[in-house]
């Protein structure tokens, strides 16, 4: 006899079936599929009350890098940890150097996989306020988006896997696999701390496969996995000259100038046809094969489109590789920030004092983060003109990720995504960084789903930062469908 499982296209043979073993998981796996449509339904019922909460959650500015705003990122972590208690799951705060982890776990399905569950509560600054249609932290409902900053990246998407599990246990009171939620409040800075917590609670954090819901969909009702990451070197240089500004007439030409000899090394990082010219920078890249280019020349991309997107008036980049290739696949370093000098209005004739400038790279499977920071730091000092002293700040880094196409838990979150969104998802990778990817790899050996139901034109780290509320309820449904999925994978 042959039982079709709903949304897999292979069956499921009890006939067959010899081992007691088999057939108690099977018939598991028909009592969750009523359980999965209850779950369902519950979403469905609820998707107010999922606003609702998201909006609360969004209201809180837990902006990770400034300190003024430690009390209200503390906050942001208290709210999770009281939802994950309020699903049933036995959760607890644990302190760290910076802000604290929220960790809950739910291990009432032995023999099922354990999942472990990644977001971030922490934001980016808001910053330039004045260009937000609507503040930041006043979360608006317009044309079918909700805005704030963080709506997307990330308390939007990490919120969709607490209500799915919500769903579960509220319905069934019981998921069809573990969970263990780690949510973390230093995702925008470095993730420094959390490292550490992995480490020291290694046995507690074991697991067989990771999902995080912090990337984008590859466009509009066109759902990715995203198979890679780049990874990331964050530093800051600050040359220093005269203890202050100077007249720029008196003193001009016979000292060096901070900012004239930082734009010089900021303009020695590239060659006009886009290479970076640290030396020994492209040592360790591991080059795309040809199937790899061949199946991303096979996606859809539409250069006028991807333009319109973002508002630029053209690509310019890398020579000899199509903007996906430069995006996904390709290192890069890049100007965050400059200051320097008077930059009020109207003329004033100064030499500045000093000039600094951030800069990160985006490295790409093989590069080493301290490799790549070292050869940086060579780069600069060689560079530095008579009487300026320099001082470089190392603010983190982490290496680029790619996770195994072939395994079940692929297969999966392929079915997930389906019936979430209905429609299957394609493969890509991202030019982004989530520095918990490889520690997860690193630290508990294994792979990360990442499962984006965010847009890459959602503004993310820009004013207007917004997450569609379709595709959070879209999201919230694939999630409920992944626990189901992966257990019976
Ligand atoms: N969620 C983003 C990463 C992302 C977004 C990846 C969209 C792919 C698509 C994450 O919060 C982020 O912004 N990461 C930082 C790295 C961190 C070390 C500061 C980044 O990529 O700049
Ligand atoms: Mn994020
Ligand atoms: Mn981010």
């Amino acid at each position: 006899m042959v039982i079709p499982v709903a949304g897999r296209s292979d069956s499921v043979r009890i006939g067959n079936l010899h081992c007691r073993g088999e057939s108690l998981l099977t018939e598991r796996m028909l009592m969750d599929q009523t359980s999965l449509k209850n779950a369902l339904q519950w979403n469905e019922r609820y998707a107010a009350q999922s606003v609702e909460q998201l909006t609360e959650l969004l209201r809180i500015p837990s902006v990770s890098a400034q300190s003024s705003h430690n009390a209200d990122t503390r906050r942001a972590a208290e709210y999770v940890l009281n939802q994950l208690k309020a699903a049933g799951l036995k959760a607890e705060l644990f302190e760290t150097p910076g802000h604290p982890i929220v960790y809950g776990e739910w291990l009432g399905a032995p023999g099922a996989p354990t999942v472990m569950i990644y977001g971030h509560y922490d934001v980016q600054p808001p910053d330039p306020l004045d260009q937000w249609e609507t503040p930041p932290f006043e979360p608006t409902v317009r044309n079918g988006h909700i805005f704030a900053r963080g709506a997307t990246d990330d308390k939007g998407q990490m919120y969709t896997h607490i209500r799915s599990v919500t769903a579960w246990l509220k319905t069934a009171g019981q998921l069809p696999v573990n969970v263990k939620f780690v949510i973390e409040g230093e995702e925008e800075v470095g993730s420094n701390h959390l490292e550490i917590f992995l480490r020291d609670h290694r046995d507690r954090c074991r697991n067989d496969i990771a999902v995080v819901s912090d990337t984008s969909q590859y466009g509009p009702g066109l759902p990715a996995i995203t198979y890679g990451l780049r990874g990331i070197v964050a530093c800051e240089i600050k040359l220093t000259g005269p203890r202050q500004d100077l007249h720029s007439g008196i003193f001009g030409g016979s000292i060096a100038n901070p900012a004239n000899a930082l734009a010089r090394i900021v303009a020695e990082l590239h060659c006009e046809s886009g290479r970076v010219q640290i030396p020994s920078f492209y040592d360790d890249v591991k080059d795309l094969t040809t199937e790899e280019r061949a199946e991303w020349a096979q996606l859809p991309f539409n250069q006028q489109q991807f333009l319109a997107g973002i508002g630029a008036g053209d690509v310019w980049g890398e020579a000899g590789y199509t903007t996906l290739e430069r995006r996904w696949a390709r290192p890069t370093c890049d100007i965050n920030g400059m200051l320097s000098g008077y930059t009020g209005e109207g003329p004033k004739t100064i030499i500045p004092s000093w000039a600094m400038a951030k800069i990160t790279c985006r490295l790409v499977p093989s590069q080493d983060a301290n490799k790549i920071v070292a050869s940086l730091r060579t780069f600069v000092e060689a560079r530095v003109r008579p009487g300026l002293q320099l001082e470089f700040k190392e603010y983190h880094g982490c290496p680029a990720t790619v996770c195994d196409l072939g395994s079940p838990y692929m297969a999966a979150a392929k079915r997930a995504i389906e019936k979430g969104f209905g429609k299957a998802p394609v493969l890509i990778r991202e030019g982004g960084s989530i520095p918990v990817v490889g520690t997860f790899k690193e630290i508990l050996g294994v792979d990360t789903l990442l499962l984006g139901w965010g847009q890459n034109t959602d503004n993310l780290h820009s004013p207007n930062e917004r997450f569609s509320l379709e595709d959070y309820q879209r999201g919230i449904r694939a999630s409920t469908c992944l626990w189901y999925e992966l257990a019976a994978k």
